[in-house]
């Protein structure tokens, strides 16, 4: 799993008694460390796999309170983006590294159903992971890495972030920031609008 997306989070949970919802959380790192850094802020992970909702499960009940126990989400069943809704609405949703593990036209559910989940135009939804930026790999690694997935699944494989961008915009985001990681990864910040 990539590092190095922890400490650049901060401003986004900068507003006590927020609930952020994050999909894909695996097994609940990142969730773990933004719930410890932000009492105040309540924070649901959610994942499809059984194994990461065990491990979810296990750190909500030995963390603090505003750690959440984990909601079953596989983002192409609608019936459990129904329950992820009831437990809403919220103020942000984060996702690292998922996109580039979903056919393209998941990005366009994940950003459908995020743009329904939150609560009103200062709603965020950060995406986090390695890109293509306009068509263009940024490293022979994501390469090498983009080869990789492929051959695990065709249909996987580096999203390009501008693409990223302008679906959002049709499906009522505007972009807030893009911001270089470490190893190679970004940030992609997307508001309500
Ligand atoms: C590379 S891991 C990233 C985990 C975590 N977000 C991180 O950055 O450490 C990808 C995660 O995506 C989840 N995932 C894969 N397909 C998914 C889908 N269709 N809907 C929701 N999550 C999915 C997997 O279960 C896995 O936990």
């Amino acid at each position: 799993m990539t590092k190095g997306h922890k400490s650049s989070t901060p401003h986004l949970f900068a507003c006590s008694d927020s609930v952020v919802l994050e999909i894909a959380s695996g097994f609940g790192e990142a969730i773990y460390y933004f719930a410890n850094c932000h009492p105040d802020v309540i924070f649901t992970p959610t994942d499809p796999q059984k194994p990461c909702i065990d491990r979810l499960r296990e750190l909500a009940a030995n963390s603090h309170d505003n750690l959440m126990p984990p909601i079953e989400l596989n983002i192409f069943v609608p019936s459990q983006w129904e329950k992820v809704k009831r437990s809403g609405p919220y103020d942000g949703i984060f996702c690292f590294n998922l996109i580039h593990l979903i056919p393209w036209y998941g990005t366009h559910t994940l950003l459908k159903y995020s743009s329904e989940l939150l609560k009103d135009e200062k709603g965020f939804l950060a995406l986090h992971g390695p890109f293509l930026r306009e068509g263009m790999f940024m490293s022979e690694s994501d390469r090498v890495f983009d080869e990789d997935i492929k051959s695990r699944d065709p249909d996987w494989g580096l999203r390009d972030l501008e693409q990223v961008v302008m679906m959002a915009g049709e499906l009522g985001f505007r972009k807030e920031e893009i911001r270089e990681m470490r190893a190679g990864n970004w940030m992609l910040i997307l508001r309500r609008q």
